[in-house]
């Protein structure tokens, strides 16, 4: 062997040497929080992903709190990242967001959900387009929209219970998405509903599975979802721009009104991203709380029981009896958001909300170096038997008297700070509206499926199917 060879192979040796060594002792300017790098370059990825059936804070997060304390590093998808299971820690984050920590989600995040979508846009850009989101989903918004929410419900339930069996996951996720559809899009007409959802439910289906892009994989499928999808929205503005319509009544309509504007900051790219995102968030998240809130219905007679007498009471007050649920009503339903924070609390839909450190950050005698990536792990918050006491229990009572002490730091289902999740009240009238046509009018019993499987995410595997019937007139007795 040539002396050159050796030597390429010493430097090589000597090199990756250090390679490995900087892996497993990454450079920080201060003390990194305990926690293993895991393999070179793939990390504690596998870990992370391994499928559980508990509504348990992932075991990942569960073991290395209990050997390393609520604020660990790791590695996940090629990225050096801190877990903070540590509420002052994530409050922290939240407060100071776009300062010293910025929204960042992996790679792989960003190819499928488009590089400019909500998620990653900063500054000034990013309040713009959410004053845009706001003006549809906020109060004013929503307000006008009740009558529809509630008629589109009845409509569906009084459908649903002429089958033998429904399928609440899918059932729902298809209500829902034609609702946010309309209001984007005004979707409701169009031959392609279905279509464009099919391409959603493949595109979901893959998300949050390992980013391998070939042919036969399900992040290829779900890439190839987010294609089709992508086109036929961009075909439909398209065809709106052709033909403008009168009032302003949807975000196209929005969107075509500012792309006109001189010197707009939008462009057609952003807009379309920007609707896949809201498209995304606003079926599968709300779905799955529905799903979640109907399946510990079902095992807690007395949560149901006192929330069908909330119900019953309104229309019980109600003086015209073919008048639809009114505002008031609606805010009134006390128990019922009750229901809901304990749900969206025990369904932890979102479990990892990422940031990235934009300089180094000390708290608490450790550092996170300016660079890493920081998860934010709402699980971990939401299930800690310091401040819910038996975590694992339905227990909407709870929540009694409003905020629990300092709820804002032991809540964070919807996020926290700038960044709340502009769906919220969104999502809290579809769900309160559903429940109240829910246990005013039926009865139900589950026949089979309620498994739940998190890969971290959360997803029904074999649905949730009920058998939907008209309440008896011994039990609606109460309300004439
Ligand atoms: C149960 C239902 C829902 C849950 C649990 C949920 C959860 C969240 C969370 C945790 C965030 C913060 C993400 C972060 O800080 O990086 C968020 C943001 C967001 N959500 Fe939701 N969400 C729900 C429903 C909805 C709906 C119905 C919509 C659609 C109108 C929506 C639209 C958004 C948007 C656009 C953001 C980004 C806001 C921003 O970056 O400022 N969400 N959501
Ligand atoms: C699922 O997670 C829980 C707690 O987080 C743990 O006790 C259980 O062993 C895990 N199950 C599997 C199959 O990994
Ligand atoms: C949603 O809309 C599409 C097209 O209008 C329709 O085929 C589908 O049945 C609707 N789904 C629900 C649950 O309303
Ligand atoms: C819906 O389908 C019909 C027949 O297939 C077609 O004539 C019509 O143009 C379509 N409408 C839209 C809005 O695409
Ligand atoms: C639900 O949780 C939020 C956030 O902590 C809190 O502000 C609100 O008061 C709670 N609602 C009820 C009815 O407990």
């Amino acid at each position: 062997m040539s002396l050159l060879a050796v030597c390429l192979i010493a430097v090589a040796i000597v090199f990756i040497t250090h390679w490995l060594y900087r892996w497993w002792n990454p450079r920080c300017n201060g003390k990194l929080p305990p926690g293993s790098m895991g393999w070179p370059l793939i990390g504690e990825t596998l870990q992370f992903f391994k499928p559980n059936s508990s509504f348990d804070i992932p075991l990942f997060v569960k073991q290395r709190m209990k050997r390393y304390g609520p604020i660990f590093k790791t590695s996940l998808v090629g990225r050096p990242i801190i877990v903070s299971a540590d509420p002052e820690l994530s409050y922290l984050i939240f407060q100071q967001e776009g300062q010293t920590f910025q929204s960042w989600y992996p790679d792989t995040f960003t190819e499928i959900f488009g590089r400019e979508n909500v998620g990653s846009l900063h500054g000034f850009m990013y309040k713009y387009l959410k004053n845009m989101v706001l003006s549809l989903f906020g109060p004013e918004s929503l307000k006008k929209m009740l009558p529809e929410v509630e008629a589109t419900i009845l409509k569906k339930l009084n459908q649903w219970s002429t089958m033998d069996t429904v399928e609440i996951k899918d059932s729902t996720a298809s209500m829902i998405f034609n609702l946010t559809a309309k209001k984007l899009i005004s979707h409701e007409a169009e031959n392609s509903s279905e279509n464009l959802r099919e391409n959603f439910v493949a595109f979901i289906k893959g998300l949050i599975s390992f980013p391998l892009n070939i042919p036969g994989t399900a992040y290829h499928k779900c890439l190839q979802g987010r294609k089709k999808a992508m086109k036929m929205l961009k075909s439909m503005l398209h065809e709106r721009r052709m033909m403008p319509r009168k009032e302003n009544t949807d975000f196209f309509d929005y969107v075509l009104v500012e792309l006109e504007k001189e010197g707009t900051l939008l462009t057609e790219g952003i807009a379309l991203d920007l609707m896949f995102v809201l498209l995304f968030a606003s079926f599968e998240t709300t779905s799955l709380a529905l799903t979640v809130a109907i399946r510990y219905l079902s095992n807690n007679p007395l949560v149901l029981q006192r929330l069908t007498e909330e119900h019953d009471g309104i229309l019980k007050r109600r003086e015209n009896p073919d008048s639809g649920l009114t505002w008031k009503e609606y805010k009134s339903m006390t128990f019922t958001f009750q229901v809901i924070n304990e749900t969206v609390r025990l369904a932890n839909i979102v479990p990892g909300i990422f940031r990235k450190a934009m300089r180094d950050v000390s708290f608490k005698g450790i550092t996170i170096p300016a660079g890493w990536g920081v998860m934010v792990c709402p699980p971990a918050v939401h299930l800690n038997p310091a401040r819910y006491e038996n975590p694992l229990d339905f227990n909407p009572w709870r929540w009694e008297g409003g905020e629990i002490n300092g709820a804002s730091k032991h809540f964070m289902a919807f996020g926290g700070g700038m960044r709340f999740c502009v769906g919220t009240d969104f999502t809290k009238i579809q769900m309160a509206v559903f429940l109240h046509c829910l246990v005013t009018k039926y009865r139900w019993n589950p026949i089979k499926g309620g498994n739940i499987l998190r890969t971290p995410g959360l997803q029904f595997p074999d649905g949730l199917h009920i058998q939907l019937a008209e309440r008896r007139s011994t039990e609606t007795e109460s309300i004439q």
